[in-house]
């Protein structure tokens, strides 16, 4: 966890507070900095994260091939009040069909493993990554069977499977979002 952005999010005291993409981009930059190999085959898991609102996937999923990732996994969180609504992962899509109001809400995980320019359009983008996660070809996108929270069953699973965790996650469960990281490395 970033703790210049930790610190932003504790101060705004929101557990909706949402990480800019520049914040997350300078804080990753100073850990590669310190080495270069920091990510390279690792796992990570960002644990309070939908990709439709959350920059943290936007940074790693466009950044993983510059930083070796071997696997992004991001999981979102059901009674976010704002879920599936911020970054609009899949709103530039023209081939999905036309919803009203807000897009049905599931707690869902996204896993990532590939990336490439799917389309061909000479640009890899967040319309690659849809594209790739709708045809569930190398990458992943199902719904969770609980509601997404950090404590659950799946959650821990995820967790086990991953080398690094990075998210800003509720402040206001703090002390219960350390647990399954402390005891992960206990
Ligand atoms: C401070 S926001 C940060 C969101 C995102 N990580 C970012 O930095 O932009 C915390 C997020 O955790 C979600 N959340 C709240 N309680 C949670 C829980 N028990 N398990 C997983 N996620 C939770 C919220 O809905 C919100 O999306």
């Amino acid at each position: 966890m970033a703790n210049k952005n930790l610190t932003n999010a504790k101060r705004a005291k929101n557990d909706e507070f949402y990480t800019q993409f520049g914040d997350i981009q300078k804080e990753i930059e100073a850990y590669l900095e310190y080495n270069p190999k920091v990510f390279r085959g690792k796992v990570v898991y960002c644990n309070c994260d939908d990709p439709y609102e959350s920059n943290f996937f936007r940074y790693f999923v466009l950044n993983f091939k510059k930083l070796g990732l071997k696997q992004l996994i991001t999981t979102s969180y059901k009674p976010s009040p704002v879920a599936n609504t911020q970054l609009l992962l899949f709103g530039n899509d023209e081939s999905l069909p036309k919803t009203k109001g807000r897009p049905k809400v599931t707690a869902n995980k996204f896993i990532i493993n590939k990336v490439h320019d799917i389309d061909g359009d000479g640009e890899f983008n967040l319309k690659d990554i849809a594209k790739q996660l709708k045809a569930n070809k190398h990458n992943e996108w199902a719904p969770l069977e609980e509601d997404g929270d950090f404590r659950s069953d799946e959650c821990i699973e995820l967790l086990k499977q991953s080398d690094i965790v990075v998210t800003n996650p509720p402040f206001s469960l703090f002390r219960e979002y350390l647990k399954p990281l402390l005891s992960k490395i206990s």
